[in-house]
C-alpha cells in the first residue's frame, strides 16, 4: 500500500506516520511508501518524524495543500492507494484571533486535494475531522454520526464545511471518500497551545495555568495512538461515503484534567488562574462510537490515567523539544491570546 499523508509533520499526522512505518504492525500490513506532504506551518515540525526520517519507505514533500499544481504533481508521482488528509489549521483560539488561514487551508486545501484525487482516481480518501462539528452537546446526548451540525467557531465551521465537501464527492462523483470525527487527542509531540501540553509545560515552569471561565467544560479525551489505529481501521474496513466517530469514552471537566496534571507534575493547585472565557466556548462534547466498533471492531485501548502519565513523562524527557517550539512565534501568539484576559 502507498499512503499519501497531508499534515504528517503535525501532532496526529506524525503519530500516524510513525505508526505506519513502525515495527508494531505485521509485515503484510506495512506500506511500501509513505509520502508526507506538509507546509510546515508553526505547528509542523520535522523533528516529530526523526524516528522514521531514514526509513527508505518515507518521503517528505514540502508544500501547501492549496497549491493545486504541486498537489497534482505529488499525487501523480506517488500514485497512492489512499490519501489521508490531516493538514489543517487545528486550534480554536487561533481561529478566533485570525480566521483567514483557517478557511484557506481547511476549506480551499481540502477542495484542492479532493480535485486532485478525482483527477488521479485515487482509490481511497480519508478526511480527518472532529467532534467539534456537532457543537456543544446537551446532557444526556451522545452525538452519533447523524447528529445535527452546529459548529461554533471558525475552526469547527471550516471542518464541518470540509466534511460536507468531501462527502459530496462521494455522492456526486462516486469517489470513495470517508470521514472520521475524533474527540480531543492528547499524547507526545502535541504543540503546547492545546490544553494538556500547555498545562504540563506551564506547570513544569511554575507559570500560571489559565483556566477559561469556570473550567467545567467537558471534553472526551482520546490517546493519539488510539486515534491513529482507528484511522487505519477505517481505511481497512470502513465503507466509502460513511462518517465514523472516534472517541476515547473518557469525558472529564477541564478543571479535573488540570488538577491531575498538577498532582502528577507535583505542583500546587494555586498555579491555576481563572481567565476570561473563550468566545463561543462549547460546553460539552460527547460521542457515540458504536458505529466504529460495530463495523471495524476498533476500541480505545489507552486508559486516561496511563495516557496522561505517559504524556507527562514524555514532556519531562523532551524539555528541549518544548523549548524549541515555544521560542519565536509562540511567544507572540501567547501574548495575543492571554494578555488582557484577567478577570
Ligand atoms: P496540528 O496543528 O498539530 O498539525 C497540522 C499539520 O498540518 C502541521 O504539520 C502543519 O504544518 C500542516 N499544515 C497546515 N496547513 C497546511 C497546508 N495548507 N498545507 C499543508 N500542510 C499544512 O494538528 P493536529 O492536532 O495534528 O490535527 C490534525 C488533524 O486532526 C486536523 O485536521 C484536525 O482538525 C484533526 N483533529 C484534531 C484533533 C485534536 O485533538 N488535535 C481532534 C480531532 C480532529
Ligand atoms: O474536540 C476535538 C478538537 O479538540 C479538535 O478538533 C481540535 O483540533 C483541538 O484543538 C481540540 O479543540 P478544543 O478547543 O477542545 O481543545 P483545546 O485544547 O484548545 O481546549 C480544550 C478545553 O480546554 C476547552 O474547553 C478550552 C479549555 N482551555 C484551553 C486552553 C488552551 C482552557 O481552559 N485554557 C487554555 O489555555
Amino acid at each position: 500500500m502507498k499512503v499519501f499523508v497531508t499534515g504528517g509533520a503535525g501532532f496526529i499526522g506524525s503519530a500516524f506516520v510513525r505508526l505506519l512505518l513502525g515495527s508494531s504492525r505485521p509485515d503484510a500490513k506495512r506500506p511500501s511508501l509513505v509520502v508526507n506532504f506538509d507546509k510546515l506551518t508553526y505547528a509542523g515540525n520535522l523533528e516529530n518524524l526523526a524516528p522514521v526520517a531514514d526509513d527508505a519507505r518515507y518521503r517528505f514533500v514540502h508544500g501547501d495543500i492549496c497549491d493545486a499544481a504541486l498537489v497534482n504533481q505529488a499525487i501523480a508521482e506517488t500514485e497512492p492507494d489512499v490519501i489521508v488528509n490531516f493538514a489543517a489549521e487545528s486550534h480554536v483560539d487561533r481561529s478566533i484571533l485570525s480566521p483567514a488561514p483557517v478557511f484557506e487551508t481547511n476549506l480551499r486545501g481540502t477542495f484542492t486535494l479532493l480535485e486532485a484525487a478525482r483527477l488521479h482516481k485515487t482509490p481511497r480518501f480519508l478526511h480527518v475531522s472532529t467532534d467539534e462539528v456537532y457543537g456543544s452537546i446537551p446532557v444526556p446526548d451522545d452525538a452519533d454520526e447523524d447528529y445535527p451540525l452546529r459548529a461554533s467557531s471558525p475552526y469547527s465551521a471550516s471542518k464541518a464545511g470540509s466534511d460536507l465537501l468531501a462527502l459530496s464527492y462521494f455522492v456526486t462523483y462516486g469517489m470513495p471518500v470517508m470521514v472520521t470525527r475524533a474527540s480531543n487527542n492528547y499524547g507526545p509531540y502535541q504543540f503546547p497551545e492545546k490544553l494538556i501540553p500547555l498545562m504540563i509545560s506551564n506547570a513544569m515552569e511554575d507559570q500560571p495555568l489559565p483556566i477559561y471561565g469556570d473550567g467545567m467544560q467537558v471534553r472526551d479525551w482520546l490517546y493519539v495512538d488510539d486515534h491513529c489505529r482507528a484511522i487505519l481501521a477505517v481505511i481497512e474496513r470502513g465503507r466509502a461515503g460513511e462518517i465514523y466517530n472516534v472517541g476515547g469514552s473518557r469525558s472529564l471537566p477541564n478543571l479535573e484534567v488540570v488538577e491531575r496534571i498538577l498532582d502528577t507534575v507535583g505542583k500546587p493547585h494555586s498555579l491555576m488562574q481563572t481567565v476570561k472565557d473563550r468566545p463561543g466556548h462549547d460546553r460539552r462534547y460527547a460521542l457515540s462510537t458504536e458505529k466504529l466498533l460495530h463495523e471495524t471492531g476498533w476500541q480505545a485501548e489507552m486508559p486516561f490515567e496511563a495516557g496522561l502519565r505517559t504524556t507527562i513523562d514524555w514532556y519531562r524527557a523532551n524539555a528541549a523539544w518544548t523549548a524549541r517550539v515555544k521560542s519565536g512565534e509562540y511567544q507572540s501568539y501567547y501574548q495575543r491570546n492571554y494578555a488582557n484576559r484577567a478577570v
